[in-house]
């Protein structure tokens, strides 16, 4: 299986909400499999949410470990952050917009649930990089995009260098 190529900011879908997922079947385990591989594929790649991929539904793949030791790989089947603590700003991308980054504001500490295979619910508490991952991709859920989140598009959003 290879990777799915990721729309890009303007397409419309990425502004749509995605539909709740009922089971787990064999298409919603190649669903969250062809998003591992798409976000993988992708250097730095953390996160990747299903309508990234063109399919409206509740799965999420979050994946600090790059970047933090002790995180491990979550497949959020219908995500919803229910506890929200402490803000921070901090540098965010996002591989639906490719030459931008911005300041974004979210909260520090969340605490998220989601289902896992067997469709039961599960819990989390997650922070720093971590959770601003988790509330990026659950934002791709509800057909947000993090530059609708900055506070100003003039100062807080960024032209990343191209390098060849
Ligand atoms: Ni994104």
């Amino acid at each position: 299986m290879s990777q799915a190529s990721v729309l890009k900011f303007p397409d419309f879908v990425l502004r749509r909400i995605s539909k709740p997922v009922q089971h787990i079947g064999r298409s919603e385990r190649h669903l969250i499999e062809l998003l591992i591989k798409t976000m993988e594929h992708q250097p730095g790649g953390i996160g990747i949410a299903a309508p990234q991929i063109g399919v409206l539904r509740r799965i999420a793949i979050v994946d600090v470990s790059p970047k933090a030791a002790d995180a491990r790989r979550l497949i959020l089947i219908n995500p919803e952050i229910v506890k929200m603590e402490e803000e921070t700003v901090n540098r965010e991308g996002c591989m639906s917009l490719p030459d931008y980054t911005a300041n974004v504001r979210r909260a520090a500490r969340i605490l998220v649930r989601w289902d896992n295979y067997d469709m039961k619910r599960c819990e989390y508490e997650a922070k720093g990089l971590e959770a601003r991952c988790i509330q990026h991709e659950v934002d791709h859920l509800n057909g947000m995009l993090f530059v609708d989140r900055v506070a100003s598009l003039k100062r807080d959003v960024f032209r990343r260098k191209r390098y060849l």
